[in-house]
């Protein structure tokens, strides 16, 4: 039924699977002894956070933040409002961004440095999806598994209009779709 909507596929369940098993031992090995906290950002991140620690073979905590952007200062503030934040003090500990998509990169842009003011060990990032055309300001992941080019995807998270986060595959959307 949703599958009607869905202009192309640009990355397969399949694949998903399997960049999520070679970055989950990847991240074994990084983080091994050092019980780091995967930190995801509601929502999009929610179901690439659970496939990719069902390959990660170390101890790590998991955590979740929701954030939205500010819309009431200059455009380019890049600053987030956070709605929910972590429930723990994470002086001393290694991060882990866990994220969908990076677009402009203001969300992560932010929240790396917040992790840095608040003295984590270190802060690192890993994306599913990578839209490199669409950055405004400068943030790299350190682990990205998709580069995409710049069109409207939903699907495995990533929403339109709150809708298609539950296809199990990434897929650009048809324009009838959201030109309704
Ligand atoms: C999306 C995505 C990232 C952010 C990336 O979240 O999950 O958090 O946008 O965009 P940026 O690089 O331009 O900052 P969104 O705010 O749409 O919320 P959602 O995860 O609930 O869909």
């Amino acid at each position: 039924m949703l599958e009607k909507d869905i202009k192309k596929v640009l990355v397969s369940h399949d694949e998903i699977v399997e960049a999520a098993k070679k970055l989950g031992e990847t991240l074994t090995k990084e983080y091994q002894g050092k019980n780091p906290i995967f930190v995801g950002i509601l929502k999009g991140s929610v179901p690439f956070m659970a496939e990719l620690i069902n390959h990660v073979d170390t101890h790590i905590e998991l955590d979740f933040m929701l954030v939205s952007s500010y819309h009431g200062g200059t455009a380019s503030s890049g600053i987030i409002n956070i709605i929910k934040d972590i429930d723990q003090d994470i002086t001393g500990r290694d991060i882990l961004f866990v994220e969908d998509i990076i677009d402009t990169g203001k969300t992560l842009k932010s929240l790396k440095e917040l992790f840095e003011e608040r003295n984590a060990a270190s802060v690192k990032i890993a994306t599913l999806l990578d839209k490199p055309e669409g950055r405004l300001v400068e943030i790299e992941a350190d682990y990205t598994c998709f580069t995409i080019p710049n069109e409207f995807v939903v699907g495995y998270g990533l929403d339109y209009d709150e809708n298609y986060r539950n296809l199990p595959y990434v897929g650009v959307l048809k324009e009838e779709v959201y030109s309704k």
